[in-house]
């Protein structure tokens, strides 16, 4: 939810605050209504924090700049307890003398009772936030105990919920100690430096060599050093790993922003997350896949927990793992299954799809599955984060960094991944669609080349959306597959430009929704291909005369060549042909596309939508 970074740096060195900067400026996207930094310089702690985006931060520290430091802490802040003003804008110090400064991912439940002992301690508060709460505890810890590390244990120890906490102190000037419960840390690497951040972007400028923490860890880092406890005081070693990707994944690279790029980027998405699944007689693979063979065929039902738009990439998996593997899937919302005692045992494999496989929402769904005996399979884009270290299993998708807040590039990649899995299943299972798991591979290796000629083709859709600035309703349809597409259409378009839109199934209709259609009433149908089965696309072509008979202005996605679509559609915009159950990897992009040029259109921020953050690391 917020971004957090630490930075130890040699004695000399006076980068701390650029590091920090930089850090945040990648963090970003993880929340943006206040940001601030904390330096230790000369003895003291000096910290600067201001409401809004960090280009606020960015002139407050232009206007003053803070004397040379090697150690510096810093946050971008999503508010939870407390609005988003320059008093609740992190770093918060603890103790009078001010020479403690902490920053916070997460929410401490207990903060009420905390606060209470505090204050009738005489505590004095100067901001609405649970943080402050720890900072003041972690103070006092630190006069008892005059180490930051056995400060910070001994604080842990008092809190509850879900935190990520950095910490300096001016009396250890070399010394920045974290800790995780529920909320993501990793460690990156340097020679002679060290780094601390919510997620490898923080660094990625600096180093890729970046170490996982566990759950219920502190680590202490030193321009040389890098120890790691769990809060019980037992040593504990971290995990190293490289990152694959680069500083320049994790920028723009020429496009006006990252939203626009990460749609650029589904066809390597697509490609980077089939690359090296299969051996050379083509069967799939999946060296990841830690769960027995012979677990996975005694599986009885699948049950795929996800949020947002990883839902809907569920609810697309849904179609093709059940046609492939014959086991009956359920979606759901990750927060509604954990609250609903769901029909769960030992032969329920859990698939949680999750982008940061951070989202709480569906950390707490794969908790409760392995509390109930299922097996876990995580389907994540985030190297070593806690959703993936929790589950018994995982399939990564390999859509490198995705920065802008509404999801793109990862859906994509959700999909590649779960029809892996699905095809993987359906393998192991033998019978019919193990059969065809080639086949389908293969025609999933031309996918990437489909969105890029889709991609090529999208300027009408930028003019529609240009057209269409002043629209306050847009309505999707879609069936079977495009369903869900339907209500990603909808969902991207709400997120970015703000007005009314929902995805329908097609064949809901007229149980309802079709009363919601007037005169002008604009409304995208995702058309399955004429190919498909059970006369499904003569369907979708009736719903869309029975809307247009009523005034809808019909935005038509249909397959090259589908001409049965053109006499009752304003507008068709073309998808390359593919396999039915194939088709959503196509048919999402110009929905994507239109949300983004919409959004543009409205002059509105495309990365950083109000509202809204990254990953959501609390329920
Ligand atoms: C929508 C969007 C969200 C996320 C959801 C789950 O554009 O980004 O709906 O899909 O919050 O996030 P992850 O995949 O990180 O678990």
């Amino acid at each position: 939810m917020c971004g957090i970074v630490g930075y130890v740096g040699p004695e000399a060195s006076e980068k701390a605050i650029d590091v920090v900067m930089d850090g945040l400026g990648r963090l970003e996207y993880r929340g943006y209504d206040s940001a601030g930094v904390a330096l230790v310089t000369d003895g003291t702690v000096v910290t600067e924090k201001r409401a809004g985006k960090l280009t606020n931060l960015r002139s407050a520290l232009a206007a003053h700049p803070p004397a040379d430091s090697a150690t510096a802490i810093g946050h971008t802040r999503w508010a939870t307890h407390g609005g988003p003003t320059d008093a609740n804008a992190h770093p918060h110090r603890g103790g009078a003398d001010g020479k403690l400064a902490l920053v916070h991912n997460g929410i401490i439940e207990n903060f009420h009772a905390l606060k209470a002992a505090l204050l009738a301690d005489g505590a004095v508060f100067t901001s609405e936030t649970d943080t402050e709460v720890v900072a003041h505890l972690l103070d006092r810890a630190y006069c008892r105990t005059g180490d930051l590390t056995d400060a910070m244990r001994e604080v842990v120890e008092r809190l509850h919920g879900a935190f990520t906490l950095l910490a300096v102190h001016a009396d250890s000037p070399h010394t920045v100690v974290g800790a995780r419960r529920n909320s993501p840390l990793v460690v990156g690497l340097g020679e002679g430096e060290n780094f601390l951040g919510s997620d490898v972007a923080a660094f990625i400028g600096y180093t890729r060599h970046a170490m996982e923490l566990g759950q219920d860890q502190i680590v202490t880092i030193t321009p040389d050093t890098c120890s790691v406890i769990d809060f019980d005081g037992t040593p504990s070693d971290g995990k190293a790993y490289e990152v694959t990707w680069d500083a320049a994944a994790a920028e723009k690279g020429g496009y006006a922003t990252f939203m626009e790029k990460e749609i650029h980027d589904q066809p390597h998405a697509v490609r980077d997350t089939l690359f090296g699944r299969t051996d050379e007689t083509g069967r799939l693979v999946l060296d990841e896949m830690s769960i027995t063979e012979d677990e996975l065929r005694s599986v009885t039902k699948i049950v795929i927990v996800a949020c947002g738009t990883a839902a809907y990439a569920g609810m697309v998996a849904k179609y093709a793992i059940e046609r492939w593997t014959r086991l009956p899937v359920e979606v759901e919302l990750a927060h509604e299954f954990r609250y609903r005692d769901p029909v769960i045992d030992h032969q329920t494999l859990v698939v949680s799809i999750s982008q940061s496989g951070e989202t709480m929402d569906t950390l707490m769904a794969v908790r409760h599955a392995t509390h109930l005996g299922a097996r876990t399979v995580s389907i994540c884009n985030t190297h070593g984060s806690t959703i993936p270290r929790e589950s018994d299993a995982v399939l990564y998708t390999h859509a490198g960094p995705e920065i802008a807040v509404a999801s793109t590039k990862a859906f994509l990649a959700q999909i590649t991944a779960s029809y892996i899995l699905g095809l993987y299943l359906a393998q192991l299972r033998g019978g019919e669609y193990g059969k065809v798991a080639a086949e389908v591979l293969t025609e999933l290796h031309g996918i990437p080349d489909k969105i890029e000629a889709l991609l090529g083709s999208m300027d009408r859709v930028e003019e529609i959306a240009y057209f269409m600035s002043d629209t306050r309703s847009v309505l999707f349809l879609g069936r079977h597959v495009g369903f869900p597409v339907a209500m990603e259409g909808a969902l991207k378009l709400k997120e970015l430009a703000y007005i009314h839109a929902e995805g329908f199934a097609a064949g809901e209709l007229k149980h309802g929704p079709i009363a919601l259609i007037e005169p002008g009433q604009p409304v995208f149908i995702v058309v399955p291909s004429p190919s498909s089965e059970h006369g499904l696309h003569g369907k979708v072509v009736s719903n869309i005369q029975e809307i247009r008979a009523r005034g809808a202005r019909t935005l038509v996605i249909a397959e090259e060549g589908d001409e049965d679509v053109v006499p009752f559609a304003d507008e068709v915009i073309r998808v390359p042909h593919t396999s039915p159950l194939l088709a959503p990897l196509l048919t999402v992009v110009p929905l994507q596309v239109f949300a983004l040029h919409l959004s543009t259109a409205k002059g509105l921020d495309v990365d950083q939508p109000r509202n809204l953050a990254k990953s959501v690391t609390v329920e």
